[in-house]
């Protein structure tokens, strides 16, 4: 039986960043395409009133090249507003008034992660909501002992089932075609395994700064920010076996079993880096030991990858901004050419912007009378990403109730549990140039199994 679609949408944090950059460009789209006719209930504090929210709702929009005049007209005229603090009863007061008849509202926090016990304890207070769902915004919380205090917060007033914890990554189109890759064809499964795969990567290269977000940047790092969740997800997204079922819950339960098999990370698997100016930047202290780069090791203990390094690497001011996966094969077992070397065959996930690639890197005999070899690369797939943006997908997942692109409380923990002392003890930042490939000492980690495999730019 599926569940019953939310019938409205409440915002906090409607006056926000994050709101104006991803939320209202998704709801836009979500008009557009016939997917959203529910009131959007704005909710912040600072004075606004609805004609405010609704000019900063059109002039986030009339920016972007996706911007449709009509749809944002509609979302407009579905659009109330309540102002207030979030610690006063009142304001709670005001938006039961303003979801009128809704019976099931949508919740989504888009604020800092200190005020969700205040809106939280709010929202269970309302007496018009019993049957209603709360979308949770990253990050979700510091480490594992806050993100325990924030699943005891949530779980004090709505079920499990009712929280759906953003991790934009997965609803990423390319993301979730890693596993349809997988299991969606047999040939790869018999070669997806420690007898086959010598060792895997996985770069997130941004060719930009922290761009204006330093406050937030300090409170966070590259760990935190990317690595904990984004790069993780893509992790147990190669890793994971087959799930048992369809719905939600059979591909969340194998995610988890990745998370426990990786084994608990230290600062010997780690190197972090800070691009150099990232001082100068605005809201940056000047002696900031917060990395803007970081290169680690990753193991899992379970029989398929028993010995195989997972790679991961994540930094801003890189050479281009590109994420990949690069699977590299054992090399064949002997000479049989006396002037090739063998060298190993290997699959290139390009998970975008822009480009949404599978690869397979294979030798072939080079024309010519010697038996000399060079690589190519075969195409499986290769499309622009003009996908549904990740959070048009995930919005209207949330508004069904499908929580199977959510993380679920077991696997958000077990996620910091991964990072949660590398995150304590602080290891030695290393500078590294803007445009570069970050410190030297992410080389060395990597040297033994051929090094780093930059993604390359794409026109
Ligand atoms: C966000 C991080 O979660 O993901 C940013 O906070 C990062 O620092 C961004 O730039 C990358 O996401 P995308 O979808 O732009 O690749």
């Amino acid at each position: 039986m599926s569940a019953p679609r939310s019938d409205a949408l409440v915002l906090f944090g409607a006056t926000g960043d994050l709101a104006a950059k991803k939320i209202y460009p998704a709801l836009q789209q979500l008009v557009r395409r016939g997917h959203l006719d529910i009131p959007v209930i704005g909710i912040a504090r600072g004075g606004w009133d609805l004609q405010r929210l609704q000019a900063h709702i059109r002039s986030a929009l009339v920016r972007r090249p996706d911007f449709d005049a009509a749809a944002t007209d509609k979302l407009c005229g579905q659009l109330r507003f309540v102002d207030g603090d979030y610690n006063d009863a009142a304001t709670f007061g005001r938006l039961c008034n303003a979801l009128g008849e809704a019976q099931r509202p949508l919740f989504y926090l888009a604020i800092p992660p200190s005020m969700f016990p205040a809106v939280v304890t709010g929202l269970g207070r309302l007496p018009c909501a019993a049957d209603s769902r709360v979308v949770v915004e990253k990050p979700f919380g510091r480490n594992l002992a806050s993100a325990q205090q924030l699943n005891r917060t949530l779980h004090a007033e709505f079920d499990e089932s009712a929280i759906f914890r953003i991790d934009h990554y997965l609803g990423k189109e390319p993301v979730q075609n890693l596993l349809f890759f997988r299991f969606a064809n047999s040939f790869l499964e018999p070669i997806w395994n420690r007898n086959y795969v010598d060792s895997v990567q996985i770069t997130m290269a941004e060719a930009f700064g922290v761009e204006g977000r330093g406050r937030f940047y300090e409170e966070v790092g590259a760990v935190r920010d990317v690595v904990q969740n984004h790069l993780l997800q893509v992790v147990a997204n190669l890793a994971m076996e087959p799930p048992i079922g369809t719905g939600s819950e059979p591909v969340r339960d194998e995610k988890i079993k990745v998370f426990r098999a990786i084994r608990t990370l230290t600062g010997r698997s780690l190197v972090r880096g800070q691009y150099r100016g990232y001082r100068d930047e605005a809201d940056v202290a000047a002696d900031s030991q917060v990395e803007t780069f970081a290169a680690m090791q990753v193991h899992l203990d379970s029989w398929r990858w028993q010995g195989v390094p997972f790679f991961i690497r994540a930094g801003k001011q890189l050479p281009v901004t590109a994420t990949e996966v690069f699977v590299a094969l054992h090399r064949p077992p002997q000479q049989v050419f006396p002037d090739t070397m063998p060298q190993a065959n290997y699959l290139r996930f390009r998970l975008g912007p822009r480009q949404v690639a599978i690869a397979l890197g294979a030798q072939v005999k080079r024309h010519g009378t010697e038996n000399v070899g060079e690589e190519v690369e075969l195409f499986a797939c290769n499309t622009q990403d003009d996908e549904m943006e990740a959070y048009e997908r995930l919005l209207g997942d949330a508004l069904k109730g499908d929580a199977a692109l959510f993380g679920r409380q077991d696997a958000v923990e077990a996620a910091w549990r991964i990072v949660d002392p590398i995150l304590a003890r602080k290891t030695a930042v290393h500078d590294y140039e803007p445009g570069s490939w970050g410190p030297a000492e992410a080389d060395a980690m990597i040297a033994p199994y051929g090094g780093w495999r930059n993604p390359l730019a794409v026109a």
